[in-house]
Protein backbone atom coordinates (compact mmCIF):
# COMPACT_ATOMS: atom_id res chain seq x y z
CA UNK A 1 0.00 0.00 0.00
CA UNK A 2 2.56 2.45 0.98
CA UNK A 3 4.75 1.86 -2.06
CA UNK A 4 1.39 2.03 -4.56
CA UNK A 5 1.42 6.06 -2.45
CA UNK A 6 5.06 6.50 -3.24
CA UNK A 7 4.55 5.53 -6.92
CA UNK A 8 1.33 7.25 -7.37
CA UNK A 9 3.32 9.68 -6.25
CA UNK A 10 5.80 9.38 -8.63
CA UNK A 11 3.55 9.12 -11.11
CA UNK A 12 1.89 12.14 -10.74
CA UNK A 13 4.71 14.44 -10.80
CA UNK A 14 6.18 13.00 -13.80
CA UNK A 15 2.91 13.81 -15.61
CA UNK A 16 3.01 17.28 -14.55
CA UNK A 17 6.77 17.54 -15.99
CA UNK A 18 5.44 15.64 -19.31
CA UNK A 19 2.35 17.22 -19.80
CA UNK A 20 0.93 13.34 -20.05
CA UNK A 21 -2.73 12.39 -20.32
CA UNK A 22 -2.98 8.51 -18.76
CA UNK A 23 -5.55 6.40 -20.71
CA UNK A 24 -6.74 3.39 -19.05
CA UNK A 25 -9.22 0.38 -20.13
CA UNK A 26 -11.83 -1.02 -18.45
CA UNK A 27 -10.10 -4.18 -18.41
CA UNK A 28 -6.98 -2.61 -16.31
CA UNK A 29 -6.18 -3.76 -12.87
CA UNK A 30 -7.93 -1.62 -10.14
CA UNK A 31 -4.58 0.35 -8.77
CA UNK A 32 -3.77 1.80 -12.61
CA UNK A 33 -7.46 2.59 -13.34
CA UNK A 34 -7.58 4.45 -10.19
CA UNK A 35 -4.62 6.84 -11.39
CA UNK A 36 -5.75 7.48 -15.01
CA UNK A 37 -7.01 10.55 -15.83
CA UNK A 38 -9.83 8.65 -17.89
CA UNK A 39 -10.84 5.17 -17.42
CA UNK A 40 -13.39 3.85 -20.79
CA UNK A 41 -14.12 1.59 -23.99
CA UNK A 42 -12.30 1.69 -27.30
CA UNK A 43 -14.10 4.05 -28.41
CA UNK A 44 -13.85 6.11 -25.63
CA UNK A 45 -10.58 5.81 -25.56
CA UNK A 46 -9.72 6.69 -29.26
CA UNK A 47 -12.02 9.94 -28.75
CA UNK A 48 -9.59 11.13 -25.89
CA UNK A 49 -6.76 10.42 -27.53
CA UNK A 50 -7.39 12.52 -30.44
CA UNK A 51 -8.55 15.62 -29.01
CA UNK A 52 -5.92 15.50 -25.74
CA UNK A 53 -3.69 19.01 -25.08
CA UNK A 54 -1.14 16.91 -23.67
CA UNK A 55 2.40 16.33 -25.36
CA UNK A 56 2.33 12.50 -23.78
CA UNK A 57 -0.33 9.96 -24.00
CA UNK A 58 0.81 6.84 -21.65
CA UNK A 59 -2.23 4.22 -23.13
CA UNK A 60 -2.43 1.32 -20.30
CA UNK A 61 -3.95 -1.46 -22.26
CA UNK A 62 -2.66 -3.17 -25.40
CA UNK A 63 -0.99 -2.24 -28.50
CA UNK A 64 -3.44 -1.76 -31.17
CA UNK A 65 -5.22 0.18 -28.84
CA UNK A 66 -1.65 2.75 -28.09
CA UNK A 67 -1.34 2.18 -32.24
CA UNK A 68 -4.83 3.83 -32.49
CA UNK A 69 -3.75 6.42 -30.50
CA UNK A 70 -0.58 7.03 -32.85
CA UNK A 71 -2.43 7.11 -35.87
CA UNK A 72 -4.78 10.07 -34.99
CA UNK A 73 -2.93 11.90 -32.56
CA UNK A 74 0.93 11.20 -34.65
CA UNK A 75 2.37 14.73 -33.48
CA UNK A 76 1.97 13.00 -29.74
CA UNK A 77 4.64 10.35 -27.78
CA UNK A 78 2.65 7.72 -27.29
CA UNK A 79 3.92 5.20 -24.89
CA UNK A 80 2.61 1.28 -24.13
CA UNK A 81 3.95 0.33 -20.01
CA UNK A 82 4.44 -3.00 -21.15
CA UNK A 83 5.27 -4.05 -24.38
CA UNK A 84 4.70 -7.31 -24.79
CA UNK A 85 0.71 -6.34 -24.01
CA UNK A 86 -0.76 -7.42 -27.39
CA UNK A 87 -4.55 -8.74 -28.38
CA UNK A 88 -4.29 -12.40 -28.98
CA UNK A 89 -7.45 -11.90 -31.65
CA UNK A 90 -6.10 -8.92 -33.26
CA UNK A 91 -3.05 -11.15 -34.12
CA UNK A 92 -5.53 -13.22 -35.98
CA UNK A 93 -5.28 -11.10 -39.50
CA UNK A 94 -2.50 -10.11 -41.10
CA UNK A 95 -2.29 -7.09 -43.75
CA UNK A 96 -1.32 -9.79 -46.19
CA UNK A 97 -3.57 -12.24 -45.55
CA UNK A 98 -6.98 -9.77 -45.70
CA UNK A 99 -5.33 -8.69 -48.78
CA UNK A 100 -6.38 -12.08 -50.16
CA UNK A 101 -9.35 -12.26 -48.92
CA UNK A 102 -10.41 -9.16 -50.36
CA UNK A 103 -9.38 -10.13 -54.12
CA UNK A 104 -12.36 -12.79 -53.43
CA UNK A 105 -14.55 -10.99 -52.67
CA UNK A 106 -14.56 -7.47 -54.49
CA UNK A 107 -17.38 -6.11 -53.80
CA UNK A 108 -17.49 -6.23 -50.10
CA UNK A 109 -16.97 -3.10 -47.89
CA UNK A 110 -14.22 -4.07 -45.78
CA UNK A 111 -15.44 -3.15 -41.77
CA UNK A 112 -12.62 -4.03 -38.78
CA UNK A 113 -12.90 -3.91 -35.38
CA UNK A 114 -10.17 -1.73 -33.91
CA UNK A 115 -8.97 -4.82 -32.36
CA UNK A 116 -6.76 -5.21 -35.37
CA UNK A 117 -3.35 -3.73 -36.13
CA UNK A 118 -2.17 -0.54 -37.94
CA UNK A 119 -1.17 -2.60 -41.22
CA UNK A 120 -4.64 -4.05 -41.06
CA UNK A 121 -6.67 -0.94 -40.71
CA UNK A 122 -5.15 0.28 -43.80
CA UNK A 123 -6.19 -2.33 -45.52
CA UNK A 124 -9.91 -1.78 -44.58
CA UNK A 125 -12.76 0.69 -45.63
CA UNK A 126 -13.99 1.70 -42.59
CA UNK A 127 -12.98 0.46 -38.74
CA UNK A 128 -15.68 0.18 -35.54
CA UNK A 129 -15.96 -0.40 -31.80
CA UNK A 130 -18.13 -2.78 -30.36
CA UNK A 131 -20.16 0.56 -29.11
CA UNK A 132 -20.53 1.40 -32.91
CA UNK A 133 -20.64 -1.63 -34.98
CA UNK A 134 -23.58 -1.54 -35.61
CA UNK A 135 -24.37 2.04 -36.66
CA UNK A 136 -21.37 2.18 -38.93
CA UNK A 137 -22.42 -0.77 -40.61
CA UNK A 138 -25.84 0.06 -41.50
CA UNK A 139 -24.66 3.48 -42.48
CA UNK A 140 -23.16 2.04 -45.19
CA UNK A 141 -24.27 2.07 -48.92
CA UNK A 142 -22.83 -1.02 -49.96
CA UNK A 143 -24.99 -4.73 -49.39
CA UNK A 144 -21.84 -7.01 -48.99
CA UNK A 145 -19.56 -6.89 -45.81
CA UNK A 146 -16.23 -8.96 -45.30
CA UNK A 147 -15.76 -8.50 -41.22
CA UNK A 148 -12.44 -8.69 -39.48
CA UNK A 149 -11.31 -10.50 -37.49
CA UNK A 150 -13.95 -10.79 -34.70
CA UNK A 151 -17.02 -13.80 -35.91
CA UNK A 152 -18.25 -13.25 -32.60
CA UNK A 153 -19.33 -9.62 -32.57
CA UNK A 154 -19.94 -10.24 -36.67
CA UNK A 155 -22.31 -12.30 -35.80
CA UNK A 156 -23.97 -9.98 -33.07
CA UNK A 157 -24.04 -7.36 -36.47
CA UNK A 158 -25.57 -10.13 -38.86
CA UNK A 159 -28.65 -10.35 -36.58
CA UNK A 160 -29.67 -7.33 -36.23
CA UNK A 161 -28.92 -5.84 -39.87
CA UNK A 162 -29.70 -6.56 -43.60
CA UNK A 163 -26.50 -6.22 -45.11
CA UNK A 164 -25.17 -9.98 -46.20
CA UNK A 165 -21.95 -10.51 -43.77
CA UNK A 166 -18.57 -12.12 -44.57
CA UNK A 167 -16.98 -13.32 -41.73
CA UNK A 168 -12.93 -13.12 -40.51
CA UNK A 169 -12.59 -16.71 -38.32
CA UNK A 170 -11.10 -14.78 -35.36
CA UNK A 171 -12.78 -14.66 -31.97
CA UNK A 172 -11.67 -13.17 -28.40
CA UNK A 173 -9.57 -16.24 -26.76
CA UNK A 174 -10.66 -14.57 -23.04
CA UNK A 175 -14.40 -14.03 -23.83
CA UNK A 176 -15.17 -17.24 -26.44
CA UNK A 177 -14.54 -19.59 -23.19
CA UNK A 178 -17.67 -18.51 -22.08
CA UNK A 179 -20.41 -21.31 -23.28
CA UNK A 180 -23.80 -21.29 -22.98
CA UNK A 181 -24.14 -24.16 -20.20
CA UNK A 182 -22.60 -21.16 -18.17
CA UNK A 183 -25.58 -18.91 -18.30
CA UNK A 184 -27.91 -21.29 -17.35
CA UNK A 185 -25.61 -22.31 -14.08
CA UNK A 186 -24.76 -18.65 -13.66
CA UNK A 187 -28.67 -18.03 -13.63
CA UNK A 188 -29.93 -20.79 -11.27
CA UNK A 189 -26.85 -19.23 -8.77
CA UNK A 190 -28.30 -15.95 -8.83
CA UNK A 191 -31.90 -16.46 -10.12
CA UNK A 192 -33.12 -12.72 -9.65
CA UNK A 193 -30.09 -11.09 -11.51
CA UNK A 194 -29.86 -10.01 -15.17
CA UNK A 195 -27.39 -10.89 -17.83
CA UNK A 196 -25.49 -8.84 -19.40
CA UNK A 197 -22.62 -9.83 -21.27
CA UNK A 198 -20.18 -8.16 -24.23
CA UNK A 199 -20.88 -9.15 -28.29
CA UNK A 200 -17.57 -10.96 -28.27
CA UNK A 201 -19.01 -14.16 -26.47
CA UNK A 202 -20.29 -16.41 -28.61
CA UNK A 203 -23.84 -16.13 -30.43
CA UNK A 204 -25.22 -18.82 -28.47
CA UNK A 205 -24.52 -16.83 -24.74
CA UNK A 206 -24.97 -13.79 -26.13
CA UNK A 207 -28.73 -15.27 -27.15
CA UNK A 208 -29.54 -15.90 -23.79
CA UNK A 209 -28.33 -13.48 -22.22
CA UNK A 210 -30.84 -10.57 -21.83
CA UNK A 211 -28.04 -7.74 -23.20
CA UNK A 212 -25.33 -7.13 -25.02
CA UNK A 213 -23.45 -3.55 -24.91
CA UNK A 214 -19.52 -2.83 -25.10
CA UNK A 215 -18.06 -2.21 -21.80
CA UNK A 216 -19.14 1.29 -21.80
CA UNK A 217 -22.22 0.26 -22.74
CA UNK A 218 -22.04 -2.12 -19.87
CA UNK A 219 -21.58 0.57 -17.36
CA UNK A 220 -24.17 2.84 -18.41
CA UNK A 221 -26.71 -0.16 -18.60
CA UNK A 222 -25.18 -1.00 -14.40
CA UNK A 223 -25.94 2.89 -13.68
CA UNK A 224 -28.81 3.21 -15.37
CA UNK A 225 -31.68 -0.13 -14.99
CA UNK A 226 -33.29 -0.60 -12.13
CA UNK A 227 -31.88 -4.18 -11.51
CA UNK A 228 -29.43 -4.56 -7.94
CA UNK A 229 -27.59 -7.91 -8.82
CA UNK A 230 -25.90 -8.30 -12.60
CA UNK A 231 -24.20 -11.19 -14.29
CA UNK A 232 -21.44 -10.00 -16.01
CA UNK A 233 -20.25 -11.82 -18.85
CA UNK A 234 -16.58 -9.77 -19.84
CA UNK A 235 -13.19 -9.15 -18.94
CA UNK A 236 -13.12 -9.08 -14.96
CA UNK A 237 -11.45 -5.65 -14.67
CA UNK A 238 -14.88 -3.96 -15.61
CA UNK A 239 -16.10 -5.54 -12.48
CA UNK A 240 -13.82 -2.93 -10.22
CA UNK A 241 -15.50 0.07 -12.08
CA UNK A 242 -18.44 -1.20 -11.52
CA UNK A 243 -18.26 -1.97 -8.32
CA UNK A 244 -16.59 1.44 -7.33
CA UNK A 245 -19.68 3.46 -9.32
CA UNK A 246 -22.70 1.40 -7.85
CA UNK A 247 -21.82 0.34 -4.06
CA UNK A 248 -25.11 -0.78 -3.66
CA UNK A 249 -25.36 -3.18 -6.11
CA UNK A 250 -24.07 -6.48 -6.65
CA UNK A 251 -22.09 -8.02 -9.39
CA UNK A 252 -21.09 -11.65 -10.47
CA UNK A 253 -18.53 -12.27 -13.10
CA UNK A 254 -20.24 -15.03 -15.51
CA UNK A 255 -16.98 -17.22 -15.90
CA UNK A 256 -13.82 -17.51 -13.81
CA UNK A 257 -11.78 -17.75 -16.87
CA UNK A 258 -13.13 -14.03 -17.80
CA UNK A 259 -9.20 -12.69 -17.49
CA UNK A 260 -7.39 -11.37 -20.72
CA UNK A 261 -3.71 -11.99 -19.51
CA UNK A 262 -2.53 -8.94 -21.78
CA UNK A 263 -4.89 -6.40 -19.56
CA UNK A 264 -2.81 -7.19 -16.42
CA UNK A 265 0.28 -6.85 -17.71
CA UNK A 266 0.61 -2.92 -16.98
CA UNK A 267 0.86 -1.78 -12.93
CA UNK A 268 2.48 1.09 -11.19
CA UNK A 269 5.66 0.46 -11.47
CA UNK A 270 5.35 0.08 -15.36
CA UNK A 271 3.71 3.52 -15.46
CA UNK A 272 6.24 5.33 -13.42
CA UNK A 273 9.07 3.54 -15.52
CA UNK A 274 7.08 4.60 -18.64
CA UNK A 275 6.96 8.26 -18.17
CA UNK A 276 10.76 8.36 -16.70
CA UNK A 277 12.44 6.70 -19.65
CA UNK A 278 9.80 8.01 -21.94
CA UNK A 279 9.66 4.49 -23.69
CA UNK A 280 8.01 2.22 -25.04
CA UNK A 281 7.03 4.48 -27.01
CA UNK A 282 4.80 3.68 -30.03
CA UNK A 283 4.92 4.67 -33.60
CA UNK A 284 3.72 3.75 -37.00
CA UNK A 285 4.96 4.02 -40.41
CA UNK A 286 3.65 7.68 -42.47
CA UNK A 287 2.76 5.30 -45.37
CA UNK A 288 0.16 2.50 -43.11
CA UNK A 289 -0.70 5.48 -40.80
CA UNK A 290 -2.52 7.10 -43.68
CA UNK A 291 -4.55 4.52 -44.28
CA UNK A 292 -5.29 3.80 -41.00
CA UNK A 293 -6.36 7.21 -40.44
CA UNK A 294 -8.69 7.31 -43.08
CA UNK A 295 -10.48 3.85 -41.83
CA UNK A 296 -10.62 5.40 -38.15
CA UNK A 297 -11.87 8.76 -39.04
CA UNK A 298 -14.57 7.35 -41.28
CA UNK A 299 -15.90 5.80 -37.63
CA UNK A 300 -15.48 8.51 -35.78
CA UNK A 301 -17.64 10.41 -38.58
CA UNK A 302 -20.51 8.41 -38.17
CA UNK A 303 -20.14 7.73 -34.40
P1 LIG B 1 -14.70 -2.30 -25.49
O1 LIG B 1 -14.16 -1.70 -24.23
O2 LIG B 1 -14.68 -1.32 -26.60
O3 LIG B 1 -16.05 -2.89 -25.26
O4 LIG B 1 -13.69 -3.44 -25.96
C1 LIG B 1 -13.52 -4.65 -25.40
C2 LIG B 1 -12.19 -5.26 -25.68
O5 LIG B 1 -12.03 -6.44 -25.75
C3 LIG B 1 -11.02 -4.44 -25.84
O6 LIG B 1 -9.96 -5.25 -26.06
FE1 LIG C 1 -8.00 -8.88 -27.10
FE2 LIG C 1 -9.93 -10.20 -25.85
FE3 LIG C 1 -7.91 -9.22 -24.44
FE4 LIG C 1 -9.73 -7.56 -25.55
S1 LIG C 1 -10.09 -9.06 -23.95
S2 LIG C 1 -7.51 -7.33 -25.57
S3 LIG C 1 -10.20 -8.68 -27.44
S4 LIG C 1 -7.80 -10.81 -26.01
Amino acid sequence: REQNAQLTEKILKLKEERNAVILAHNYQIGEVQDIADYVGDSFGLSRVAADTDADVIVFCGVHFMAEGAAILAPEKTVLLPEILAGCPMADMVTADALREKKKEHPNATVVTYVNSSAAVKAESDVCVTSSNALNVVNSLDTEEILFVPDMNLGSFIADRTDKRMIMWEGYCITHHRVRAADVDAARERHPDAVVVVHPECRPEVVKKADHAFSTGGILKFARESEHKKLIIGTEMGLIHRLEKENPEKEFYLLHQGLVCPNMKYTNLEKVAAALENMQPVITVDDEVREGARRALERMLAVS
